[in-house]
C-alpha cells in the first residue's frame, strides 16, 4: 500500500535569484530546498501523518531518545537532471532496502520500499526547481537525505515507541574542495570504525560520530580522508569515513574489501557490475593493509580509488601513516573509465542497460 502524503507549500520559497545563486555554486550540504517531508510512526498507528511542508527547524523534547541513545539511521542518494529537463533517481530501491536493513539493526520500524521511494519522489517533485542543470564538466545534482530517529520522550533504554522519518534535500556539487583530484588518505592506528556484531554495516549516525576524531587526525596530517582497519586484528582494510575502496591490479583484477563490518555502498555494487561488464574480475574479500603497501611498491597494484554517492568515484593518491607515506598510482585510467560510465548513466548520457534509473 502506498502511503497518503499531504502537501502544504511553503509561503516563502527561495526567489529565482536566490535559487540561481545557490545552484551556481552549491558545494556540499550547505543549502536546503524549500520543503521537507515527515512521516511519524507509533506501534498502534504504524506509519502515519505523512506530510510535505515548508523546510523549518523541528521541535524535539529534550528527553527525545535520539538525543541520548543515538537511535538514528539515514540514507544518501541523488536526483539527476537529464538534458531534456527530466529528473531521475539512481537505484532508489537499493537505498530503501539498505535503510530497511539499518532499521532492523537499530531496532527502528521498517518503512516499506515503495513508501520510501514514494516519499523521496514526492519531495523531489515539490522541489523540482532545486534540481540543478548538469553538464559533462559540471556534475551537479540534488542530494537527498532520508533519515529516521527515535522521537519518543523517554529516558529508558529500549526501542522508541515514537519514531520520525524525514527527507530533506540539498543541491550538491563536488564533495571534495577542488573537484576530482587524487585524495590523500590517513591510516589511523588508534581508532576503529566497527567491530564484529556492531553497527558497521548500518548507516547510522554513531558510525560517523565515532569517525570524527579519526577524520580530524587525518586533516591534521594534511589528508582528505581516513581509512579504517578491522577492529579485531588491525590488519584488514575496511573503508574510508564515507566511501568504499577499490584496488586495481596490473593483471586485470579489482579487489574491494568485504569484511561484514563495512557499509556496503550502492555505488560499490554498481562499480562491481560495471567493472565486470568491462572484463575485470572483481574480488570481494578481506584485503590486508600489507597487501596494499606491497602491491603499490611492487607495481602489482596500479590504481586505488574510492567511491560513494557524495564523492562519486575519486582516485586515491597517497596513503599516509605514522611510519611515512606510500605514493599510490591514483592517476590511472580504470577509475576514470568507471567514473565516466557511471555518471553518463546517471545523467542520461549513456544507455542504462542495467535498469538502474527511475524517472521521478
Ligand atoms: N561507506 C561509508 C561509511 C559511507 O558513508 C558511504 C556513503 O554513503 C559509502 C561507504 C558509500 O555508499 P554509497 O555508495 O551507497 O553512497
Ligand atoms: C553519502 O555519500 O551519501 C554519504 O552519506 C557520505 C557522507 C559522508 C556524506
Amino acid at each position: 500500500m502506498v502511503m497518503e502524503i499531504s502537501t502544504t507549500l511553503s509561503t516563502q520559497p527561495a526567489t529565482d535569484k536566490q535559487l540561481a545563486e545557490v545552484l551556481a555554486n552549491p558545494g556540499f550540504g550547505n543549502h536546503f530546498t524549500d520543503h521537507m517531508l515527515t512521516i511519524e510512526w507509533t506501534p498502534d498507528q504504524g506509519w502515519h501523518n505523512g506530510r510535505i511542508e515548508a523546510y523549518a527547524p523541528i521541535s524535539l523534547d529534550p528527553s527525545a531518545a535520539v538525543l541520548h541513545y543515538a537511535q538514528e539511521i539515514f540514507e544518501g542518494m541523488k536526483a539527476y537532471r537529464h538534458a531534456d529537463g527530466s529528473v531521475w533517481a539512481f537505484r532508489p530501491e537499493a537505498n530503501a532496502a539498505r535503510m530497511a536493513r539499518s532499521s532492523e539493526r537499530l531496532a527502528l520500524p521498517v518503512l516499506e520500499i515503495e513508501d520510501f521511494v514514494q516519499s523521496v519522489f514526492d519531495l523531489v517533485k515539490a522541489d523540482e526547481r532545486w534540481v540543478p542543470e548538469a553538464s559533462e564538466t559540471d556534475e551537479k545534482s540534488l542530494y537527498l537525505r532520508p533519515f529516521m530517529f527515535a522521537s519518543e520522550s523517554f529516558l529508558g533504554v529500549r526501542p522508541a515507541q515514537h519514531v520520525t522519518y524525514m527527507v530533506i534535500a540539498s543541491p550538491a556539487g563536488a564533495y571534495f574542495k577542488g573537484g576530482v583530484k587524487p585524495v590523500r588518505i590517513w591510516l589511523t592506528e588508534d581508532y576503529t570504525r566497527a567491530g564484529r556484531g556492531g553497527m558497521g554495516a548500518a548507516k547510522t549516525g554513531g558510525n560517523y560520530a565515532s569517525s570524527l576524531v579519526a577524520q580530524a587526525e587525518a586533516s591534521a596530517q594534511g589528508c582528505d580522508q581516513v581509512v579504517f582497519l578491522d577492529a579485531q586484528e588491525g590488519k584488514y582494510v575496511e573503508e574510508l569515513g564515507g566511501m568504499n575502496l577499490y584496488f586495481v591490479h596490473a593483471d586485470g583484477r579489482i579487489v574491494t574489501p568485504e569484511t561484514g563490518t563495512i557499509l556496503e555502498g550502492i555505488t560499490r555494487a554498481s562499480i562491481i557490475e560495471l567493472a565486470g561488464k568491462l572484463g575485470y574480475t572483481v574480488e570481494e574479500r578481506r584485503f590486508g593493509i600489507d597487501e596494499w603497501k606491497s602491491g603499490v611498491e611492487s607495481g602489482e597494484i596500479t590504481e586505488v580509488f574510492a567511491c560513494g554517492t557524495a564523492a562519486v568515484v575519486t582516485p586515491v593518491g597517497e596513503l599516509v601513516h605514522a611510519g611515512g607515506s606510500i605514493a599510490s598510482a591514483g592517476e590511472g585510467e580504470v577509475w576514470k573509465t568507471l567514473r565516466k560510465q557511471l555518471v553518463d548513466i546517471q545523467f542520461g548520457r549513456a544507455e542504462d542497460t542495467f535498469g538502474w534509473m527511475r524517472k521521478i
